[in-house]
């Protein structure tokens, strides 16, 4: 995996948010991979402010997200539609039948799960994806378990990620379950980003670049793709080998 250790968030934001324009430039139709949370929030500042400065378009864009909690309306302020929709959708001129979401609420996990695979399928497969890291190595929302994951799925979601995203539910609780992509799909993507700052991802990280393979760190599993770039600040770059 080839890593990148800049000084903050800033720097950080640049150069990942200018590896998804520059992706769309050369292929105007791309298909990306998005995630929520804190981390993707610079790169996708970047993206807002390279569009309103007419340098890159996403109107033939599609848009998969990673995971939707169970349990949200579609419009909560907390779902990552809202999310997706504050954060980026609403201020570039993606099309918004484009943009992709697992339905969090369906009746059906298996028969969503397999809709979402066959979208993706249908749309080319994913050119590029953005991931951030959970504090305990979880990517999308694919916790630390016994087996790596395939198909996206319902994921019970463990105290360390309840822990670190309740900051965000003021009115109502953090759902406990969320549907998401699993590791298998996430590893189909021709090309993975994922970016980690502050200590509390110092672990995780270490975990992910230097460990061994294994499900008790998910992000682990992107030691085996091809095409993985790691962008660190050095807080979360502190415990790598030098
Ligand atoms: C969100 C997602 C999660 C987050 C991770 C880090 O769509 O898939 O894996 O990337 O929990 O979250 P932040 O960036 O808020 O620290």
């Amino acid at each position: 995996m080839k890593v990148i250790v800049l000084q903050d968030e800033a720097a950080i934001g640049q150069a990942v948010g200018g590896l998804f324009c520059e992706a769309v430039r050369q292929k105007p139709d791309a298909v990306l991979g998005l995630a929520t949370g804190a981390s993707p929030i610079p790169a996708y500042q970047h993206m807002i402010s390279q569009y309103k400065a007419g340098e890159v378009s996403f109107r033939g864009v599609t848009t998969f997200n990673l995971d939707e909690y169970c349990g949200l309306p579609e419009e909560h302020p907390n779902s990552y539609r809202s999310f997706m929709r504050a954060e980026l959708f609403g201020q570039i001129d993606i099309l918004p039948e484009n943009t992709h979401f697992l339905d969090g609420n369906t009746a059906d996990e298996r028969a969503e799960s397999e809709r979402f695979r066959a979208l993706i399928e249908q749309c080319g497969g994913i050119d590029l994806q953005l991931l951030g890291i959970g504090r305990n190595g979880h990517i999308g929302f694919n916790e630390p378990a016994e087996a790596f994951t395939q198909e996206a799925f319902k994921a019970a979601l463990t105290p360390s990620t309840i822990a670190a995203n309740s900051v965000y539910f003021t009115d109502i609780p953090m759902p406990e379950y969320a549907m998401t992509m699993g590791v298998g799909s996430i590893l189909r993507a021709k090309k993975i980003v994922l970016v980690a700052t502050g200590s509390a991802k110092a672990d995780a990280v270490k975990a992910m670049l230097e460990g061994e393979i294994t499900p008790r760190c998910p992000a682990s599993a992107l030691q085996g793709h091809a095409d993985v770039t790691v962008c660190l600040d050095t807080a979360a770059a502190a415990l790598l080998q030098k």
